[in-house]
């Protein structure tokens, strides 16, 4: 029996030895020491011996399983230390390494867009007003003259929100505006006429194709005052277009329906492309659809605690992405947000 003990130090020495990871000294440490390794099967036969031999055994016994746990205890230290160094060896700094460009940002062609139309309408003596992007129902629709159950609330798709986990939830539905609308009714609530705001902000919509998103910029004007007529809103409309896309482009407004202007119109310029002479951007016509206007129905301005015996009112609202699309002739919407600097370094 003593020689098998023998024979299994030197064969644990061995083994320990080549053992190179913490996985393998843990197997060796089963294999040898492990409740049903080769150490308790040589000693479960010391039973049988009788008990002078069986004391001198156990001394052998003592000194062989201390020799070999001082072993593992080496091994476990150097499989460490090996795993330690490939890690750092692995991570290492490499000094050569070109290092990395810091590219200088610039602003988003949307932004531009959104920055540039705002300085022209200032300079009509607009002020800018800001609203929320998570809106009442209240504000959206109702107060713009579009009730509950109106077929008109389906031309916008809307994201409706889970109000519930408010610690006070408002009593009408809660949802992603819709348009910059709302904040024609929350600028005259806010302050008395003459009012002349623009808007300009994040609105969303459940859409998506080449040249509509879920989210996008529109640009809201109001302005509410005494005698305000149609011929001031086509006015003011020219105004910008020529301001903003030349002096050469022309205005036309198309009769239209929107519930919260009375009479509405769709507004056109000509095409910045070919000027009006008609090509693949305007569809042959020579004209392009810019953006949606029309007189303030009454009972918005009832809504907006605005007399609308005394006030009228024109508003107007119109989509940023479409304006930069024609600004820099782009032909799908969606590459405006894929955030591919190739594309927004052009701009
Ligand atoms: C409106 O949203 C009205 N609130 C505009 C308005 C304001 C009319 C004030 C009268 C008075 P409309 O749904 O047509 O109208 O949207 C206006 C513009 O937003 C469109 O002409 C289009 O350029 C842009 N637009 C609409 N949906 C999307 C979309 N999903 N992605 C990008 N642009 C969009």
């Amino acid at each position: 029996m003593q020689e098998k003990l023998a024979a299994l130090a030197s064969e644990a020495r061995q083994e320990m030895g080549r053992a190179d990871s913490p996985e393998a000294v843990e197997a060796l440490r089963v294999k040898y020491l492990g409740k049903k390794g080769l150490l308790a099967g040589v000693l479960g036969g010391m039973g049988k011996l009788p008990p002078d031999e069986r004391r001198g055994l156990g001394e052998v016994a003592n000194r062989v399983k201390a020799e070999l746990e001082g072993l593992l205890a080496e091994a476990v230290a150097r499989a460490e230390e090996a795993a330690l160094q490939a890690e750092l060896s692995g991570t290492a700094v490499d000094v050569t390494l070109p290092g990395r460009v810091l590219r200088p940002g610039r602003r988003h062609p949307v932004s531009r867009t959104m920055e540039e139309i705002t300085q022209v309408f200032r300079r009509l003596g607009f002020e800018v007003a800001a609203g929320p992007e998570i809106e009442l129902d209240f504000y959206n629709f109702e107060a713009l003259n579009l009730p509950k159950d109106h077929p008109a609330r389906d031309m916008q798709d809307t994201f409706y929100v889970d109000s519930r986990w408010l610690a006070a939830p408002p009593s009408g539905p809660v949802l992603l505006r819709t348009h910059t609308s709302p904040v024609q009714v929350r600028s005259m609530l806010s302050s008395r006429p003459p009012v002349r705001v623009i808007c300009p902000g994040r609105v969303y919509r459940r859409d998506s194709d080449v040249t509509h998103t879920p989210m996008f910029h529109q640009v809201e004007g109001l302005l509410v005052d005494v005698d305000v007529s149609f011929a001031e809103l086509k006015g003011t409309l020219d105004a910008f277009v020529k301001a903003f896309f030349g002096a050469a482009t022309q205005v036309r407004l198309r009769p239209s329906f929107f519930p919260f202007t009375e009479p509405s119109a769709e507004v056109d310029i000509t095409c910045t492309a070919c000027g009006g002479k008609g090509c693949r951007i305007c569809k042959q016509t020579g004209w392009l659809e810019v953006l949606g206007a029309g007189m303030v129905h009454p009972n918005v301005l009832t809504a907006g605690g605005v007399d609308a015996s005394r006030y009228t009112g024109f508003a107007f609202g119109l989509g940023v992405e479409r304006i930069t699309m024609l600004r820099y002739g782009l032909d799908d919407l969606r590459s405006l947000f894929e955030n591919d600097p190739r594309f927004l370094e052009q701009f």
